[in-house]
This record gives structure tokens, C-alpha cells and sequence, in this order.
């Protein structure tokens, strides 16, 4: 793949349906997963091993990681599948498994660290240097057993309980997740907040910060419609690995105000547009939109699905 060449996670399954507040039925999970696996996408996030009594939504992401190992959905090309892990007895769930239901392990996890205090305590219940004591080890044991990991950093602008994020905060937590052995770290601009300016001066501080950029990605929540052109800046600042939502699903249960990432449809549109690759159908994939939005009964949040599929 070269320069002109993105990768994008695709994180409805996950992102996208974890906010909903009526359990979306499994099978319409797993229908969702296998109808995006034929789009052309190469990551999509399944799942997440996280406590049901927080994220009840996320309940079954066993039965979702088993059933994607047992009958891999039909795809032009591979697809990894992702789950969220926070703590050893998530990762627990991930690694193989001898007893019923029976499976090899998921390839993939993602941690999960915030750059502000606030948010940290809200979503993981403990402070940002206790939650990076319980990665190490989930961290070791994954990597041990081939498992891949992914990090992400929350609030990388500003936090709905902390305030305004110091870039500085953000390469020193980024960093920390490298070090640690994430082979990349996604920047979530959870709430939205961002814009071309703060982007810009973040993207900046972590390239001068000594972090290289292909181990980048953004994770941009649309709240206030400026994900494409805060993805962007980050294309600009040479980024190739973005994060999106079909029919812009979505929002993150502890972060107030949090809407959904910026939609899968529109970052491929804006993509295809300035000349990059991503290898998705645009089309098929506004089909996936139009079809999971009236399966769970939501406004598309993609300017583009409809669009196009109106024509
Ligand atoms: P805690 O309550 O401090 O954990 O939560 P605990 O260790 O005291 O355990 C409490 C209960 O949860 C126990 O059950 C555990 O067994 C169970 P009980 O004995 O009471 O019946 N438990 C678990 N069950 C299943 N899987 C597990 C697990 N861990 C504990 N892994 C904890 C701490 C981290 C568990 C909790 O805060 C949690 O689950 N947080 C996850 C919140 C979450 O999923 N947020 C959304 C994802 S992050 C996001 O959306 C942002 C992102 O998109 C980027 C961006 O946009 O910025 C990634
Ligand atoms: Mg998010």
C-alpha cells in the first residue's frame, strides 16, 4: 500500500452500538459485522470485553468473537476484527479458549487510557496512572499469546470533566502506550470538540514530540459536523489510519454529550475525493448504513449514504 493509500477502522459494531439503549438483538450484530466485512473495509471493531453492568450493550461480544472465529464472514479481502479489553479479566475473554464455546482467540485488542483525569475516573473508575499499572499486564500477556494491540487515547482536545487538554498530555500518554507495545495509538477526540486549529497544534506536538506519525490514527466524533475537516488536518500532517462509524453511529455512554464517530460513507466520500485509496465501496457500504439505521430504528447521520443512494 502506498502514501495515497488509508486505512480505515471501522468501529460501529462497536463504538456505534455500545451507546444504544436498547439491547440491539445479536443477530443484527453479527449481520451488521458481515454485511461491513464484504465492503472492502479491513478492521472492523467487534466487541468489547468490558463489565456488562457498565456497558450492557457490549454483554455479548463472546458469542460475537466466537461466532466470527467459527464462521469468518465472506470478504474480499482479510479483515481483522478488534475487541476493547480494560483489564486482565477482559483479555481473559480474548485469548483462546479450550472450553465451550471453544475458539482460538481473538487476533486483536484494543486498551483503552484517557489524557484527562476526569474522564478516566468516569469510564475506567480509576485514575490515569492506576489505569496504565492494569494495561502493562494485559498488555505482556497479549502480546505473549500473538494477540496485536491497539491503544487509544480519550479526550485529546478537551474533556466535558477536566477541561481543555494540554497537547503535551496527549504525546506523553501516547508515548506511554507505544512503549508499552501498542503497534498503534488512535487519538479520540471523544466529544467532538475539536477543530482544524487544535487538531493541527496536536498533530504537531506529537510529531515534535518524537512520535512517528504511521503509528497515528484519528478518532473523530462528528458532534459538531467538523470530524472531516479535523480528519483532514490530520491527513495533512501525514496520517493513514482513520477511525469511523457507518451511518455516523454512535457516542460514547460516559462521555456527556458525545455523539457518534464521524460516518464511515462521508470519510471515504472526502477520501476518494482528494485522491486517496482506502479499498471500500462506497456504495455497498451506504447500503450497510441505510440498512443498520432502520434496523435499529436511528436518523442516518451520513450526509453522504443517502445522498448517493438517492440519486
Ligand atoms: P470497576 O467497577 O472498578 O471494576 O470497573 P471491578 O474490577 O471492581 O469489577 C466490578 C464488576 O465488573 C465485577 O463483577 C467484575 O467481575 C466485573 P461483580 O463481582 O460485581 O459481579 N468486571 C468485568 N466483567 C466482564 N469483563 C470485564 C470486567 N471487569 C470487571 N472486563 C472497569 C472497572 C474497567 C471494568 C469498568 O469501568 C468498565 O468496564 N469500563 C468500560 C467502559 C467502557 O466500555 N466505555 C466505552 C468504551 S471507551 C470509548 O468509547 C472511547 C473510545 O471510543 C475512544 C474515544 O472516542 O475517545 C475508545
Ligand atoms: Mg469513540
Amino acid at each position: 500500500d502506498g502514501k495515497d493509500f488509508v486505512k480505515i477502522v471501522e468501529v460501529g459494531p462497536r463504538d456505534g452500538l455500545q451507546n444504544e439503549k436498547t439491547i440491539v438483538p445479536l443477530d443484527t450484530k453479527i449481520s451488521l459485522i458481515e454485511r461491513l466485512s464484504a465492503t472492502g473495509l479491513r478492521v472492523i471493531e467487534a466487541g468489547s470485553f468490558v463489565a456488562p453492568k457498565w456497558v450492557p450493550q457490549m454483554a455479548d461480544s463472546t458469542s460475537i468473537l466466537t461466532h466470527l472465529l467459527r464462521s469468518p464472514p465472506p470478504a474480499p479481502q482479510p479483515v481483522t476484527y478488534p475487541f476493547l479489553v480494560p483489564n486482565l479479566k477482559g483479555l481473559e475473554s480474548a485469548l483462546p479458549r479450550a472450553t465451550p464455546p471453544p475458539h482460538p482467540g481473538a487476533s486483536e485488542i484494543s486498551i483503552f487510557a484517557s489524557a484527562s483525569e476526569g474522564f478516566s475516573l468516569k469510564n475506567l473508575n480509576c485514575s490515569i496512572s492506576t489505569s496504565f499499572d492494569r494495561f502493562a499486564p494485559v498488555v505482556a500477556k497479549a502480546l505473549e499469546n500473538g494477540i496485536k494491540v491497539r491503544g487509544y487515547v480519550s479526550m485529546v482536545i478537551s474533556c466535558p470533566y477536566s477541561g481543555d487538554t494540554p497537547p503535551e498530555k496527549v504525546v506523553e500518554v501516547t508515548k506511554r502506550l507505544l512503549e508499552m507495545g501498542c503497534y498503534e495509538v488512535s487519538l479520540g477526540d471523544t466529544t467532538g470538540v475539536g477543530n482544524p486549529y487544535s487538531i493541527d497544534v496536536l498533530m504537531k506536538a506529537l510529531i515534535e514530540g518524537g512520535v512517528p506519525v504511521e503509528k497515528l490514527a484519528c478518532h473523530f466524533h462528528d458532534t459538531y459536523g467538523q470530524a472531516i475537516v479535523n480528519c483532514m488536518v490530520g491527513l495533512a500532517n501525514g496520517v493513514r489510519v482513520f477511525d469511523s462509524s457507518v451511518a455516523g453511529l454512535g457516542g460514547c455512554p460516559y462521555a456527556k454529550g458525545a455523539t457518534g464517530n464521524v460516518a464511515t460513507e462521508d470519510l471515504v466520500y472526502f477520501l476518494h475525493s482528494v485522491g486517496m485509496k482506502t479499498g471500500v465501496d462506497l456504495e455497498k457500504v451506504s447500503e450497510v448504513g441505510a440498512w443498520i439505521s432502520e434496523a435499529i430504528g436511528r436518523k442516518n447521520n451520513s450526509k453522504v449514504g443517502p445522498a448517493l443512494l438517492a440519486k
